[in-house]
């Protein structure tokens, strides 16, 4: 089965972020019942927590078609154009990375959001004249690690704006009990959990982990996942017991030893171990201040005494 398979397919399948179910499944009621596309919506949140397979499953429970394309993909103002014209009524375009879009694709978005209107330019310089079309209506759904980064003209139009948080152990727990269920590996409740544990609060880990310690299973035990074998390779990935990877700890020994806890800014943590600031904000940094390893203060980032006491450095009074 592919990865693609696991992504649950409707609204009921999918597991965790209760409140954003909640809602969708309002707005989807209202929107199926006058028979109009659903408003514009903006989902964010740090990467794997379930952005395009809720994408996926509000198109599914539409029953209308969706485009899938992100920021980085549409170059220039006529590639969105192409999109836009060439969608159903009431389709949906999933725009991911929203935030990458350049500002003269940004500017087609916005009639195209607020009017169902394409205004285009026709020809250069005195002969050039100004065409306006209409498109069909459509639903679009944006996709960002940080709200912040989009700019306001247009994050407000977007009619519903939803914050995916991180998951439970117990949300990860049953969505590795699922995706062993479809991947047809066995597991018990105790591998699950400590899988769960160990997954910082993100099923797309939660899965990969789950595949490389079925492996493990295969090679070193019978096959069966049992806490003992979840537990052996996971210390051999190096994923630890708060499912921190080498590159966390690297970061938090870094701002420990090098700038004594800090502050120091995000763009001189990323010089010291070679890493991209962008991945470090998006990916690494949301999760450790999730559980209280490092705080972000406007003169940098510091590292907290619960990562000291982690660690097993002594903290400074
Ligand atoms: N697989 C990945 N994310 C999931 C979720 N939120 N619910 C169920 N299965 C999943």
């Amino acid at each position: 089965a592919s990865e693609y398979s696991l992504r649950p397919k409707r609204l009921s399948e999918y597991i965790g972020q209760r409140k954003i179910k909640e809602e969708l499944k309002i707005y989807i009621e209202a929107a199926k019942m006058r028979s109009e596309p659903l408003d514009h919506v903006l989902l964010f949140g740090p990467p794997g927590l379930g952005k395009t397979t809720l994408a996926n499953i509000i198109s599914n429970e539409m029953g209308v078609g969706i485009r899938i394309t992100s920021g980085p993909a549409i170059e220039r103002a006529g590639d969105l154009a192409a999109i836009l014209t060439n969608l159903q009524e009431n389709d949906i375009l999933f725009i991911d990375e929203i935030h990458r879009l350049n500002r003269s694709v940004e500017e087609i978005l916005y009639p195209a959001m607020e009017d169902f209107e394409l205004d285009i330019i026709i020809g250069k310089g005195p002969s050039a004249r100004s065409l306006r079309l209409d498109l069909p209506h459509f639903t679009l759904i944006g996709a960002t690690t940080r709200a912040g980064l989009m700019t306001s003209p247009l994050r407000d139009r977007f009619g519903v704006i939803m914050r995916l948080e991180f998951y439970s152990v117990e949300e990860l727990s049953e969505i590795i009990k699922r995706s062993s269920a479809i991947l047809n590996i066995g597991i018990d409740d105790e591998a699950a959990y400590e899988l769960g544990r160990r997954s910082r609060g993100t099923p797309r880990i939660a899965n990969r982990l789950l595949k490389r310690v079925r492996d493990f299973a295969q090679v070193k035990g019978n096959g069966f996942i049992d806490f003992h074998i979840a537990k052996d390779a996971l210390d051999m990935l190096g994923v630890d017991d708060m499912g921190l990877e080498h590159i966390d700890r690297k970061m938090l020994k870094s701002i420990i030893e090098k700038f004594s806890g800090g502050p120091v800014g995000i763009d001189t943590i990323a010089a010291s171990i070679g890493e991209e600031s962008d991945t470090i904000e998006d990916v690494y940094e949301p999760y450790l201040m999730q559980i209280g390893f490092l705080n972000r203060t406007p003169r940098g980032r510091i590292a907290t005494k619960l990562a000291y006491e982690y660690l097993n450095y002594s903290f400074p009074e």
